[in-house]
């Protein structure tokens, strides 16, 4: 089956290797299979509001390491429960799904792109349930996606995360402080766990092991007995205290996003642990610094491998699908095994073992 015409939009929150994606989906879709390439713009909002924007190799020039993506993004436009605000402050909820599915029959598109996490893709799933031929793209800086090893935008937030470990080392070292480092993930702990190891931390909390607060106290005693008084503690934003909550800093209901916001939990243990130990403790809120900016190499590759696979796999009608990384191949796995699944650290994992053997206490052992 030839493609001739086929539509590419990002979805949800932004990450780095958005533009790298964009980039090779349009240079492999003209320079292979000379197809014209329609960029869908804010996500699936442009689905429902019909505006785009034609992409070529010229436009798409010079943004292979541009951080954000050029088409924009929303994490609220789900057409199928399209979230607005009345006059009167609420919330109105529309399904728009079939005005959306007519946008992409009058665009004349044979296939769709869908970039983006979880969410994301499993929208993409239900319009490829409606008849739209739909191949996925695996996006999140969480990493927290089935089937695929890696999703691109996850190394570069990790390396952002442990470049600023470096830096609360020195300082936490000079001062004898406690120093906190709140990175986000959502409900899984990738991210605070592969920069935690790189970044050398003393402490991880990752959401997958409830921490002991006696645990994380005791590590801080044992390392400024032992000559060493500071600490530095890397924590993910879904962390919770053994028998406790996720901290939010916004709730879902009034939120035009519809879910839940985490965030808040670098500031509660440090409140937690500052009254019991004789040193200073500092938090630092990593936030969006972790999806802005220039992609890494290795995001650079993987998206731009992602791109030229979803175009093979379109012209090979294989729709229903996402491209996911089974390491070293790019594969296809079908949409339907991701709906729903968050891909979260197992507990008995290698890299939980690595991280105890060598010493760092995540928050469940006595020391
Ligand atoms: O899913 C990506 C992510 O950055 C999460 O790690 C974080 O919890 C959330 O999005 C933040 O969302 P927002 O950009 O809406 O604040």
């Amino acid at each position: 089956m030839a493609i001739q015409r086929v539509g590419i939009l990002t979805g949800g929150g932004d990450c780095s290797g958005l533009n790298a994606v964009i980039r090779a989906v349009t240079r492999a879709a003209i320079i292979q299979y000379h197809a014209e390439v329609i960029g869908i713009e804010g996500g699936f909002e442009g689905l429902i509001s019909g505006q785009t924007q034609k992409l070529t190799t010229r436009s798409t020039k010079d943004i292979l390491t541009l951080g954000g993506t050029i088409l924009g993004t929303t994490n609220k436009g789900n057409p199928f429960e399209y979230r607005e605000r009345d006059t009167d402050g609420s919330i109105k909820i529309t399904d728009y799904s079939d005005k959306a599915v007519q946008t992409f029959r009058a665009l004349k598109l044979d296939c769709l792109f869908v970039v983006g996490g979880e969410g994301t893709l499993e929208i993409g799933y239900r319009f490829f349930k409606k008849g739209i031929p739909v191949v996925g793209i695996p996006k999140t800086i969480d990493n927290d996606l089935e089937k695929t090893d890696y999703t691109f935008g996850f190394q570069t937030a990790v390396q952002v995360a442990c470049d600023a470990m470096d830096r609360l080392h020195t300082t936490g070292r000079s001062h004898h402080r406690v120093m906190i480092l709140e990175v986000m993930g959502r409900n899984a702990g990738w991210i605070a766990l592969e920069a935690g190891i790189a970044g050398g931390a003393h402490i991880i909390l990752i959401p997958e092991i409830e921490y002991k607060i006696e645990s994380v106290i005791k590590k801080i005693q044992y390392r400024k007995k032992g000559g060493s008084p500071f600490s530095i503690i890397m924590i993910a934003e879904g962390a919770k205290q053994k028998g406790g909550d996720t901290i939010k800093s916004e709730t879902a209901e009034g939120r035009l996003q519809g879910v839940e916001k985490l965030g808040g939990v670098g500031f509660y243990l440090a409140k937690q642990i500052e009254n019991k130990i004789d040193l200073e403790v500092r938090t630092t809120v990593l936030g969006h610094i972790q999806r802005g900016g220039s992609p890494n190499s290795f995001d650079r590759v993987l998206g731009t491998r992602l791109g030229s696979h979803a175009v093979d796999a379109a012209a090979l009608g294989k729709f229903g699908t996402m491209v996911a990384l089974k390491t070293p191949d790019i594969i296809l796995v079908d949409l339907k095994d991701l709906a729903g699944i968050v891909r979260r650290v197992s507990i008995d994992s290698q890299l939980i073992h690595c991280a105890e053997s060598i010493g760092i206490n995540m928050g469940r052992k006595a020391m």
